[in-house]
C-alpha cells in the first residue's frame, strides 16, 4: 500500500524559522487577526485534492463516473462551492446539508441524496428536484414514495445495499456489516430492487453501498463488491467513501489514486461496471489533511496545556479515541528535538475533554497559539456549544491571502433562537 504523505499538516503549508504558514499565511498572525479557536484550512489543498481523486477516476474508468463530495465532512458552502467548481458531485444527507449545496451552486442532477430516516418532507424536497439521484435506504422510504411521486415522474434512485462486511475501523462508523442501521440487507435487496423497478415515476439507476470510515483496509471494499455482484447487472454504481486520511505522522493511510484503482478495478472485475456509472462518495479524504486548528493557551500546570477550544470544536477524541498530533505555532519541534509530551486538554467541564495526549511541545506558555493538524473534516461539522461556547469561525487561506467564510459565534447567537 503506498505511503500518501509523511507530514500530517497541509501540502500548501510550511514550517519557516519554526513558525507554521498555511496558505502564504503566518499561523500566529492568523491567530492575532480572527482570534482562537479557528478552523483554518488551505485552499489550494482542498482544490488538489478534488483534482486527485477526479483525476484518479478519470483514469481509472473513463469519463462515466462522479468523484461526489460527502458534504457532512465539512458542510461549509464556501467549500461545497469550491468543489462544484471542481466538478465534484455532492452527497447530502438531510434538507439541511441540500439546502447548502443548492445554494452553494451545486446542480440537482449531480446530487445524492441520503438517510436511513427520511422525512416526508425531504423526500418531496428531492422529487421537486426532479432530476437529484435518491438512494434509498428502506422499504418504508418506498412506500412513501409512492405516495408522493406523480407516475409521470421519473425520480431517478439508488437501492442502498448493506453486503454484510465487516470493515476495520472504529465500530461507531462501519456501516456495511450485517445489522447496520443503514440500507437493505442483502437477501432484502432483490425485493427493493423489483418494487423500485414496478414503482411508476421511479428511474433505478443501480446501487450503492457505503462500507464505513476511515478504512485503511482496501481487501474489505473487493469484499463488498462481491456481494453486491448477486444483485444483477445495472447501469450505475456508487460505492460509497471511507478512504481514510493519516492524522498522526505514525498512520500511513492508502494514496487516494489506490483507493480509486482498487475500488474501481473491483467494480469492473466483479460487477462487470466497465461501462456503468461510477459514482465515489469521499468527504473526509477531500477535507481533513486541508485543515488545522489554532488554539490559545490559557494555563499550563504540570504537564497539562489547556486551551480555548476543546470538545466543542473537535468531538472525535471523545467520540472515536482519535489520535491527534500538536504544535506550539511558532516554536514548532525538530525532528532532532522532540520536547516534552504534555497533554493538550479543552476548556470544558468534562475530564475526558482531551484534544491530545502524549505530544511534544516546546516550552507552552499563556499566550502561545498551539496548533493541531488533520481537523478539516468532522470537526466544524460536529461543533457544538457545550459550555456556552461559541463556535470558531472557518478561514480560508491562499496566495498568503486568507478569508472568512464562516464567521465566528458570538454569545448574542448563543439566545439568537430564544423566544
Ligand atoms: N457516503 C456515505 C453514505 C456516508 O455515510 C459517509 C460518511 C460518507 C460517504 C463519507 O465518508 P468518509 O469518506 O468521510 O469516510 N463523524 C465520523 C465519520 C462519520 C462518517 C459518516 N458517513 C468521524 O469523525 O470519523
Amino acid at each position: 500500500m503506498a505511503a500518501a504523505t509523511t507530514s500530517v499538516y497541509p501540502d500548501a503549508s510550511e514550517v519557516r524559522d519554526g513558525r507554521l504558514v498555511i496558505g502564504g499565511c503566518d499561523a500566529v498572525e492568523l491567530a492575532r487577526e480572527f482570534g482562537t479557536p479557528a478552523y483554518v484550512m488551505a485552499e489550494d489543498d482542498l482544490r488538489a485534492r478534488a483534482r486527485e481523486l477526479g483525476g484518479a477516476l478519470a483514469a481509472a474508468h473513463g469519463p462515466r463516473g462522479d468523484v461526489v463530495y460527502a458534504s457532512k465532512a465539512l458542510p461549509c458552502t464556501a467549500v461545497l462551492a469550491i468543489f462544484a467548481e471542481e466538478g465534484l458531485a455532492v452527497d447530502v444527507a438531510s434538507a439541511g446539508e441540500l439546502h447548502l449545496a443548492l445554494r452553494a451552486g451545486h446542480v440537482p442532477e449531480r446530487i445524492y441524496v441520503h438517510g436511513n430516516a427520511k422525512s416526508v418532507a425531504e423526500l418531496e424536497a428531492v422529487a421537486a428536484l426532479g432530476v437529484a439521484t435518491l438512494v434509498v435506504d428502506n422499504f418504508d422510504e418506498i412506500d412513501r414514495l409512492a405516495d408522493i411521486l406523480e407516475p409521470s415522474a421519473r425520480q431517478r434512485a439508488m437501492v442502498r445495499v448493506t453486503p454484510g462486511v465487516e470493515a476495520d475501523t472504529h465500530a461507531a462508523v462501519v456501516t456495511g456489516h450485517a445489522g447496520s442501521k443503514f440500507g437493505f440487507a442483502l437477501h432484502e435487496a432483490p425485493e427493493a430492487i423489483a418494487r423500485l423497478r414496478a414503482l411508476a415515476g421511479v428511474e433505478l439507476r443501480g446501487l450503492h453501498m457505503h462500507i464505513g470510515s476511515q478504512l485503511f483496509d482496501l481487501d474489505a471494499y473487493r469484499a463488498a463488491i462481491a456481494a453486491l455482484a448477486s444483485l444483477g447487472d445495472f447501469d450505475a454504481y456508487d460505492l460509497g467513501g471511507g478512504l481514510g486520511v493519516a492524522y498522526t505522522t505514525a498512520q500511513r493511510a492508502p494514496a487516494a489514486a489506490a483507493w480509486v484503482q482498487a475500488v474501481v478495478g473491483a467494480a469492473h472485475e466483479l460487477l462487470g461496471a466497465r461501462h456503468a456509472h461510477l459514482a465515489l462518495e469521499p468527504g473526509r479524504a477531500l477535507v481533513a489533511c486541508a485543515g488545522v486548528t489554532l488554539y490559545g493557551v490559557e494555563s499550563v500546570k504540570r504537564d497539562i496545556v489547556a486551551v480555548d477550544g476543546g470538545m466543542s470544536d473537535n468531538l472525535r477524541p471523545m467520540l472515536y479515541g482519535a489520535p491527534y498530533e500538536a504544535e506550539v505555532a511558532d516554536r514548532f519541534t525538530g525532528d532532532s528535538e522532540p520536547g516534552t509530551p504534555f497533554r493538550l486538554v479543552g476548556k470544558h467541564c468534562e475530564s475526558g475533554d482531551v484534544l491530545a495526549t502524549g505530544v511534544a511541545l516546546r516550552d507552552p506558555r499563556p499566550g502561545d497559539v498551539v496548533v493541531t493538524p488533520v481537523t478539516g473534516a468532522y470537526g466544524h461539522a460536529l461543533a457544538n456549544n457545550y459550555n456556552g461556547v461559541p463556535r470558531p469561525p472557518v478561514i480560508l487561506c491562499a496566495g498568503g491571502g486568507a478569508r472568512v467564510v464562516v464567521r465566528r459565534e458570538t454569545v448574542e447567537d448563543l439566545h439568537a433562537r430564544d423566544v
